[in-house]
């Protein structure tokens, strides 16, 4: 097979996605409208695109994945996977794409930018200027500067931030499960606070930057419910108590961060996402904040902005670069950090790429396979993913026959007793260098 030729582009990534696509043999068909099910299912079938490239509201559905045979991929151009049913496009070997970096420094510069307004009250300023009240007062307007910022997630994001915000004389603390973040933060000479309630109570603003779940899986659904009223609790009457949620909706509910500033706890917050965000053209949506002015709303920005869209544009353009040329991956958010290669050897020859289930054996009918056929595998690289698919690459001097292709097929299903265990095979040929 061929690199991937077609591809479908809906809810309008930056317009350079098109041309980065156009680059490496790739035809955009760009969607207007937002499609539903139904037009989504005919957009891929009329196309044959074999990626579909979406931000983060257009559902992909196990319906969709089923009639759509021809679909190798799903891009995401951005970080969420809410919206993709990742077990149906796993058990029919379609591998989902994300873009975990892009978007961080624009979100980091909201953060930063949140900290400073609303230790300063300068919403709520702005709007009575609006009505010509001229409230001129030092009252409750802290610096940052000698502040404790508490972070919890010392991800890409909870990093970034830390760097800025110790360039602006504030002291990090963070909190992080994973222990490689632990170690990171504390080389950086920033304070790991193990419990997540003593990091609340020892600072005087916290912004949070967790994933969806924790690094072993569990959901981070309702995390800060508990610890919401805590913040600052042990910090001096002059603490900001600021709270910032740009990271997801479900962390907290809108209750328990309401509580928390009308008992006085936190005294100023900005969320940028929430536990029920509006779907595309719905008109009837209630923000839960509506009635509480010291909660800054903005209707999920946090990457909106002029400078990523067009980066990730270019990200994920590369990333289906390697995917459909090399059948290399990376941002695969089948597994958080993954990244495979023999792309270094390939050149000239043929990359056989294989997506199959995990069920014993299967891997070795690959190998098998292509030992009968008396190929020979110049490089090789496979990872076993959680969510129950594995990602087999090798590198062979020549491709495989139909028949020998339908004999790797055959065999893994006999050795792992699962019509399934073979879900996608492609062949890629690999021009020589020069060409
Ligand atoms: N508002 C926006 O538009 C916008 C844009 C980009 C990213 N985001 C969100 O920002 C968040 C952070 O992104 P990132 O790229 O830094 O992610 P990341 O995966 O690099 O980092 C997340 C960190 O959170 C930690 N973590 C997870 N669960 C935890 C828990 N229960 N307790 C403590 N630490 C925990 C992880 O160990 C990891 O270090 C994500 O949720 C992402 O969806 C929002």
């Amino acid at each position: 097979m061929e690199p991937f030729t077609k591809a479908l582009v809906v809810e309008q990534p930056h317009p350079a996605l098109d041309d980065h696509l156009r680059e490496i043999g790739i035809e955009p068909v760009r969607l207007r409208e937002v499609p539903d099910e139904e037009a989504l299912v005919e957009a891929l079938q009329d196309t044959g695109a074999q990626v579909l490239f979406k931000r983060s509201r257009v559902p992909v559905t196990r319906s969709i994945v089923e009639q759509c045979p021809d679909l190798y991929a799903v891009q995401l151009c951005s970080i969420g996977t809410d919206s993709v049913d990742l077990q149906a496009c796993a058990e029919h070997g379609v591998l989902v794409f994300n873009d975990p970096v892009s978007n961080g420094r624009s979100v980091v510069e909201l953060a930063v930018g949140h900290m400073i307004a609303l230790s300063r009250r300068l919403y709520e300023t702005d709007v009575q200027m609006h009505h010509s009240e001229w409230a001129k007062s030092s009252s409750g307007r802290y610096e940052v500067r000698g502040k404790r910022l508490g972070i919890v997630g010392l991800g890409n994001i909870g990093r970034a931030v830390a760097k800025v915000a110790e360039e602006l004389g504030l002291e990090v603390l963070f909190h992080d499960t994973r222990p490689v973040a632990v170690e990171v933060g504390t080389e950086m000479g920033w304070q790991p606070v193990p419990d997540l309630e003593a990091l609340f109570r020892t600072v005087d603003i916290v912004t949070v930057h967790t994933s969806a779940k924790d690094t072993w899986g569990k959901s981070n659904s309702g995390l800060l419910d508990g610890v919401l009223g805590q913040l600052g609790a042990e910090r001096p009457e002059n603490s900001p108590r600021v709270f910032l949620n740009l990271a997801r909706g479900n962390l907290h509910t809108s209750e328990a961060l309401l509580d928390a500033v009308r008992s006085g706890a936190v005294r100023r917050a900005a969320v940028d996402v929430y536990e029920e965000e509006p779907a595309p053209g719905q008109r009837d949506w209630q923000n839960p904040y509506a009635d509480e002015p010291r909660v800054s709303c903005t209707p999920h920005i946090g990457a909106a902005t002029q400078e990523a869209q067009p980066r990730i544009a270019r990200r994920v353009a590369g990333t289906m670069a390697g995917f459909s040329r090399f059948g290399s991956i990376r941002d695969c958010v089948f597994g958080p950090r993954s990244q495979m290669s023999v792309r270094a050897n390939a050149r000239g020859h043929v990359v056989l790429a294989v997506v199959h289930s995990v069920a014993r054996g299967t891997k070795k009918a690959v190998d098998d396979a292509i030992y009968e056929a008396e190929a020979s595998n110049l490089g090789s690289s496979h990872r076993d993913f959680d969510i129950g698919v594995a990602y087999d690459l090798s590198v062979l001097d020549r491709p495989l026959s139909r028949e020998e292709l339908e004999r790797l097929a055959e065999r893994s299903k006999e050795i792992a007793r699962d019509p399934e265990a073979v879900k996608v095979i492609r062949q890629i040929v690999v021009p020589a260098p020069g060409f």
